[in-house]
Protein backbone atom coordinates (compact mmCIF):
# COMPACT_ATOMS: atom_id res chain seq x y z
CA UNK A 1 0.00 0.00 0.00
CA UNK A 2 1.35 3.31 -1.13
CA UNK A 3 1.94 6.84 0.86
CA UNK A 4 1.04 9.45 -1.72
CA UNK A 5 1.67 12.78 -2.24
CA UNK A 6 -1.27 14.84 -0.80
CA UNK A 7 -1.22 17.67 -3.48
CA UNK A 8 -1.79 14.61 -6.57
CA UNK A 9 -5.04 12.98 -5.33
CA UNK A 10 -7.90 14.93 -3.90
CA UNK A 11 -9.17 11.30 -2.94
CA UNK A 12 -6.64 10.83 -0.22
CA UNK A 13 -6.66 14.64 0.90
CA UNK A 14 -10.15 14.22 1.20
CA UNK A 15 -10.32 10.83 3.47
CA UNK A 16 -7.13 12.26 5.54
CA UNK A 17 -9.07 15.29 6.31
CA UNK A 18 -12.20 13.15 6.75
CA UNK A 19 -10.29 10.56 9.60
CA UNK A 20 -8.56 13.43 11.03
CA UNK A 21 -11.94 15.40 11.79
CA UNK A 22 -13.24 11.96 13.03
CA UNK A 23 -10.70 10.82 15.89
CA UNK A 24 -10.81 14.69 16.52
CA UNK A 25 -14.37 14.01 17.64
CA UNK A 26 -15.05 13.12 21.64
CA UNK A 27 -17.95 11.01 21.14
CA UNK A 28 -16.37 8.90 18.21
CA UNK A 29 -12.85 8.34 19.07
CA UNK A 30 -13.14 9.72 23.25
CA UNK A 31 -9.49 9.56 25.24
CA UNK A 32 -10.58 6.48 27.69
CA UNK A 33 -10.90 8.72 31.40
CA UNK A 34 -10.62 11.90 29.63
CA UNK A 35 -14.38 13.18 29.04
CA UNK A 36 -14.02 16.20 26.27
CA UNK A 37 -11.01 14.61 24.55
CA UNK A 38 -9.83 12.27 22.19
CA UNK A 39 -7.50 9.79 20.53
CA UNK A 40 -6.53 13.05 18.46
CA UNK A 41 -5.89 14.86 21.91
CA UNK A 42 -4.12 11.54 23.09
CA UNK A 43 -1.38 11.78 20.21
CA UNK A 44 -0.81 14.84 21.12
CA UNK A 45 -0.61 14.52 24.53
CA UNK A 46 1.91 11.54 23.78
CA UNK A 47 4.46 13.91 21.94
CA UNK A 48 3.83 16.13 24.34
CA UNK A 49 5.62 13.87 26.89
CA UNK A 50 8.24 12.07 24.74
CA UNK A 51 9.87 15.88 24.61
CA UNK A 52 9.70 15.75 28.71
CA UNK A 53 11.00 12.69 28.66
CA UNK A 54 15.39 13.33 29.00
CA UNK A 55 17.28 10.72 28.37
CA UNK A 56 19.38 10.26 30.44
CA UNK A 57 17.77 13.12 32.88
CA UNK A 58 20.97 14.30 33.71
CA UNK A 59 20.89 16.33 30.25
CA UNK A 60 18.59 18.79 28.70
CA UNK A 61 18.93 18.13 24.85
CA UNK A 62 18.42 14.38 23.90
CA UNK A 63 14.90 13.23 25.06
CA UNK A 64 13.38 10.04 24.27
CA UNK A 65 12.14 11.58 20.71
CA UNK A 66 14.28 14.34 19.57
CA UNK A 67 18.18 15.07 19.01
CA UNK A 68 18.72 11.48 19.20
CA UNK A 69 19.30 8.32 17.12
CA UNK A 70 15.20 7.20 18.48
CA UNK A 71 13.99 10.76 16.19
CA UNK A 72 13.28 8.83 13.41
CA UNK A 73 12.20 5.54 14.44
CA UNK A 74 10.50 7.07 17.30
CA UNK A 75 8.35 9.11 14.30
CA UNK A 76 7.87 6.71 12.36
CA UNK A 77 6.18 4.51 15.00
CA UNK A 78 3.78 6.98 16.39
CA UNK A 79 2.97 8.10 12.35
CA UNK A 80 1.63 4.05 12.34
CA UNK A 81 -0.57 4.28 15.32
CA UNK A 82 -1.75 7.45 14.33
CA UNK A 83 -2.49 5.73 11.03
CA UNK A 84 -4.14 2.55 11.83
CA UNK A 85 -6.82 4.96 13.81
CA UNK A 86 -7.43 6.82 10.15
CA UNK A 87 -8.38 3.67 8.69
CA UNK A 88 -10.79 2.49 11.76
CA UNK A 89 -12.05 5.69 11.37
CA UNK A 90 -12.74 5.57 7.26
CA UNK A 91 -13.11 2.17 7.54
CA UNK A 92 -10.48 1.74 4.81
CA UNK A 93 -7.69 -0.43 5.22
CA UNK A 94 -6.25 0.38 2.14
CA UNK A 95 -5.53 3.63 3.41
CA UNK A 96 -2.14 5.23 4.04
CA UNK A 97 -1.06 8.78 5.34
CA UNK A 98 0.11 10.99 2.87
CA UNK A 99 3.09 13.49 2.57
CA UNK A 100 3.29 16.88 2.23
CA UNK A 101 6.63 17.74 0.05
CA UNK A 102 7.83 21.36 1.47
CA UNK A 103 10.71 21.51 -1.03
CA UNK A 104 8.25 21.79 -3.67
CA UNK A 105 6.91 24.66 -2.28
CA UNK A 106 10.26 25.84 -0.79
CA UNK A 107 9.93 26.86 -4.77
CA UNK A 108 7.27 28.75 -4.99
CA UNK A 109 7.92 32.45 -5.41
CA UNK A 110 5.10 32.85 -2.20
CA UNK A 111 5.31 29.57 -0.64
CA UNK A 112 2.49 30.75 1.56
CA UNK A 113 0.28 30.65 -1.03
CA UNK A 114 0.88 26.69 -2.02
CA UNK A 115 -2.61 25.17 -2.30
CA UNK A 116 -1.59 22.92 0.29
CA UNK A 117 -2.88 26.09 2.75
CA UNK A 118 -5.98 26.68 1.01
CA UNK A 119 -9.19 26.32 2.46
CA UNK A 120 -10.32 22.94 0.17
CA UNK A 121 -6.88 21.54 1.96
CA UNK A 122 -5.31 22.09 5.59
CA UNK A 123 -6.17 25.52 5.40
CA UNK A 124 -9.75 24.69 6.37
CA UNK A 125 -8.33 23.81 9.77
CA UNK A 126 -7.77 27.36 10.84
CA UNK A 127 -11.45 28.13 11.03
CA UNK A 128 -12.45 28.17 14.39
CA UNK A 129 -15.67 25.96 13.86
CA UNK A 130 -13.93 23.43 12.66
CA UNK A 131 -10.87 22.95 14.61
CA UNK A 132 -9.85 23.56 18.29
CA UNK A 133 -7.02 23.22 20.22
CA UNK A 134 -8.02 21.46 23.73
CA UNK A 135 -4.09 20.85 25.17
CA UNK A 136 -0.83 22.98 25.58
CA UNK A 137 2.11 23.02 27.38
CA UNK A 138 1.91 24.34 30.65
CA UNK A 139 4.46 26.09 33.26
CA UNK A 140 3.75 22.52 34.96
CA UNK A 141 3.36 20.01 32.24
CA UNK A 142 0.38 19.90 29.55
CA UNK A 143 -2.57 22.06 30.29
CA UNK A 144 -6.36 21.40 29.14
CA UNK A 145 -7.73 24.74 28.12
CA UNK A 146 -11.01 25.07 29.95
CA UNK A 147 -11.90 26.85 26.90
CA UNK A 148 -10.54 25.53 22.84
CA UNK A 149 -9.38 27.78 21.30
CA UNK A 150 -8.60 28.19 17.49
CA UNK A 151 -5.42 26.59 15.94
CA UNK A 152 -2.96 29.18 15.58
CA UNK A 153 -0.21 29.20 12.39
CA UNK A 154 2.45 31.75 11.20
CA UNK A 155 2.86 31.17 7.54
CA UNK A 156 7.06 32.30 7.57
CA UNK A 157 6.46 35.09 10.01
CA UNK A 158 9.14 33.44 12.59
CA UNK A 159 11.76 33.48 9.69
CA UNK A 160 13.27 30.38 8.49
CA UNK A 161 12.36 29.23 5.35
CA UNK A 162 10.90 25.56 4.19
CA UNK A 163 14.09 23.54 3.00
CA UNK A 164 14.72 23.25 -0.86
CA UNK A 165 15.13 20.08 -2.47
CA UNK A 166 18.88 20.88 -3.23
CA UNK A 167 19.13 21.14 0.83
CA UNK A 168 17.59 17.45 1.09
CA UNK A 169 19.05 16.11 -1.49
CA UNK A 170 22.75 17.39 0.11
CA UNK A 171 22.50 15.49 3.46
CA UNK A 172 20.67 12.53 1.34
CA UNK A 173 24.22 12.56 -0.70
CA UNK A 174 26.86 13.54 2.15
CA UNK A 175 25.75 12.12 5.09
CA UNK A 176 26.93 8.54 4.66
CA UNK A 177 26.74 7.06 8.76
CA UNK A 178 22.98 7.27 10.32
CA UNK A 179 24.33 8.79 13.37
CA UNK A 180 27.87 9.52 15.71
CA UNK A 181 28.65 10.14 18.95
CA UNK A 182 27.19 11.85 21.07
CA UNK A 183 23.92 10.83 19.53
CA UNK A 184 22.58 14.21 20.58
CA UNK A 185 21.96 17.59 18.61
CA UNK A 186 25.43 18.13 17.89
CA UNK A 187 26.50 15.02 15.96
CA UNK A 188 27.38 14.42 12.53
CA UNK A 189 25.63 11.88 10.47
CA UNK A 190 22.22 11.90 8.38
CA UNK A 191 19.92 11.67 10.96
CA UNK A 192 20.53 14.86 13.27
CA UNK A 193 21.19 16.85 9.54
CA UNK A 194 17.44 15.44 9.10
CA UNK A 195 16.11 16.89 12.29
CA UNK A 196 17.89 19.79 11.76
CA UNK A 197 20.19 21.00 14.42
CA UNK A 198 23.08 20.88 12.07
CA UNK A 199 23.72 21.59 8.59
CA UNK A 200 22.55 25.43 6.73
CA UNK A 201 19.09 24.16 5.76
CA UNK A 202 18.14 22.63 9.47
CA UNK A 203 15.55 20.66 7.42
CA UNK A 204 13.07 18.86 9.47
CA UNK A 205 13.36 21.87 12.21
CA UNK A 206 12.92 24.70 10.02
CA UNK A 207 9.83 23.06 8.64
CA UNK A 208 8.48 23.56 12.18
CA UNK A 209 9.57 27.24 12.56
CA UNK A 210 8.51 27.83 9.52
CA UNK A 211 5.00 27.08 9.51
CA UNK A 212 5.20 28.30 13.72
CA UNK A 213 2.43 28.89 16.09
CA UNK A 214 1.08 25.52 17.30
CA UNK A 215 3.50 23.88 14.94
CA UNK A 216 6.55 25.72 16.92
CA UNK A 217 5.60 24.17 20.68
CA UNK A 218 5.84 20.66 22.33
CA UNK A 219 2.03 19.80 21.46
CA UNK A 220 2.77 20.46 17.80
CA UNK A 221 0.75 17.91 16.43
CA UNK A 222 -2.07 19.85 17.47
CA UNK A 223 -1.60 20.81 13.81
CA UNK A 224 -2.83 18.22 11.57
CA UNK A 225 0.12 19.63 8.70
CA UNK A 226 2.37 17.57 11.65
CA UNK A 227 1.63 14.15 10.08
CA UNK A 228 2.14 15.17 6.54
CA UNK A 229 5.25 17.08 7.58
CA UNK A 230 6.45 14.02 9.35
CA UNK A 231 5.50 11.64 6.62
CA UNK A 232 7.86 13.54 4.55
CA UNK A 233 10.35 13.30 6.88
CA UNK A 234 9.87 9.30 7.08
CA UNK A 235 10.09 9.37 3.23
CA UNK A 236 13.53 11.02 2.93
CA UNK A 237 14.86 8.52 5.92
CA UNK A 238 13.33 5.77 3.40
CA UNK A 239 15.12 7.00 0.29
CA UNK A 240 18.52 7.12 2.90
CA UNK A 241 18.22 3.86 3.47
CA UNK A 242 17.74 2.50 0.19
CA UNK A 243 20.64 5.17 -0.82
CA UNK A 244 23.29 3.26 1.80
CA UNK A 245 21.51 0.19 2.29
CA UNK A 246 24.90 -0.98 4.06
CA UNK A 247 24.48 1.72 6.97
CA UNK A 248 23.61 0.22 10.11
CA UNK A 249 21.29 1.97 12.57
CA UNK A 250 23.69 3.01 16.01
CA UNK A 251 24.04 2.69 18.05
CA UNK A 252 23.84 -1.00 19.09
CA UNK A 253 22.51 -2.72 22.04
CA UNK A 254 25.64 -2.45 23.27
CA UNK A 255 26.23 1.13 23.87
CA UNK A 256 25.93 2.45 27.26
CA UNK A 257 22.83 2.82 29.19
CA UNK A 258 23.37 6.28 28.91
CA UNK A 259 21.52 5.97 25.22
CA UNK A 260 18.12 3.87 26.03
CA UNK A 261 15.29 4.73 24.84
CA UNK A 262 17.76 5.09 21.43
CA UNK A 263 20.02 1.72 21.11
CA UNK A 264 18.42 -0.47 18.42
CA UNK A 265 16.27 -3.08 20.30
CA UNK A 266 15.68 -0.53 22.79
CA UNK A 267 11.26 -0.39 23.49
CA UNK A 268 10.63 3.02 21.65
CA UNK A 269 8.94 5.19 24.46
CA UNK A 270 5.11 4.77 24.47
CA UNK A 271 2.28 5.25 25.82
CA UNK A 272 0.51 2.24 24.18
CA UNK A 273 0.59 -1.18 25.94
CA UNK A 274 1.78 -3.21 22.91
CA UNK A 275 1.88 -6.61 22.00
CA UNK A 276 5.32 -6.42 21.92
CA UNK A 277 8.05 -3.34 22.26
CA UNK A 278 8.28 -1.21 19.27
CA UNK A 279 11.86 -0.93 18.80
CA UNK A 280 13.79 0.91 16.14
CA UNK A 281 15.09 -2.23 14.86
CA UNK A 282 11.24 -3.83 14.30
CA UNK A 283 10.39 -0.16 11.84
CA UNK A 284 13.44 -0.41 9.90
CA UNK A 285 11.70 -1.45 6.85
CA UNK A 286 8.24 -0.51 6.22
CA UNK A 287 7.52 -3.46 4.17
CA UNK A 288 8.56 -5.48 7.02
CA UNK A 289 7.87 -4.12 9.69
CA UNK A 290 8.31 -6.27 13.80
CA UNK A 291 5.62 -7.42 16.12
CA UNK A 292 3.28 -5.78 16.77
CA UNK A 293 3.06 -5.03 12.98
CA UNK A 294 1.86 -6.66 10.39
CA UNK A 295 1.48 -6.53 6.62
CA UNK A 296 -2.10 -4.61 7.71
CA UNK A 297 0.86 -1.67 8.40
CA UNK A 298 3.00 -2.13 5.73
CA UNK A 299 3.70 0.80 3.46
CA UNK A 300 5.94 2.10 0.25
CA UNK A 301 5.88 5.73 -1.30
CA UNK A 302 5.06 6.64 -4.46
CA UNK A 303 8.04 8.06 -5.35
CA UNK A 304 11.81 8.68 -3.96
CA UNK A 305 13.30 9.79 -7.32
CA UNK A 306 12.89 13.67 -6.74
CA UNK A 307 14.96 12.96 -3.58
CA UNK A 308 17.88 11.41 -5.40
CA UNK A 309 20.54 13.49 -7.44
CU1 LIG B 1 8.49 15.26 17.30
CU1 LIG C 1 8.81 17.35 14.02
Amino acid sequence: MIRQNILSDEGVLQQFIDGVLAIKDPARFPWPGQPGLSIYDFFVAWHHQSMMLFTPPTQRDRNSAHSGPAFLPWHRYFLLRFEGYLRTALSDNDFRLPYWDWSADAALSNPRQSPIWSQEALGRFTQPAIWQVRIVPGTRGLTRLAQPRPLDRDLGALGGALPTRDAVRTVLRNQVVYDAPPYNSSSTGFRNYLEGWEGPARIHNNVHVWIGGDMADSTSPNDPIFYLHHCNVDRIWQAWRIRYPNAPYVPPQSASNNLAFHRIDDALYSVFREAAPVTPRSVLNPQALGAPFSAANHYDYDTLADLQG
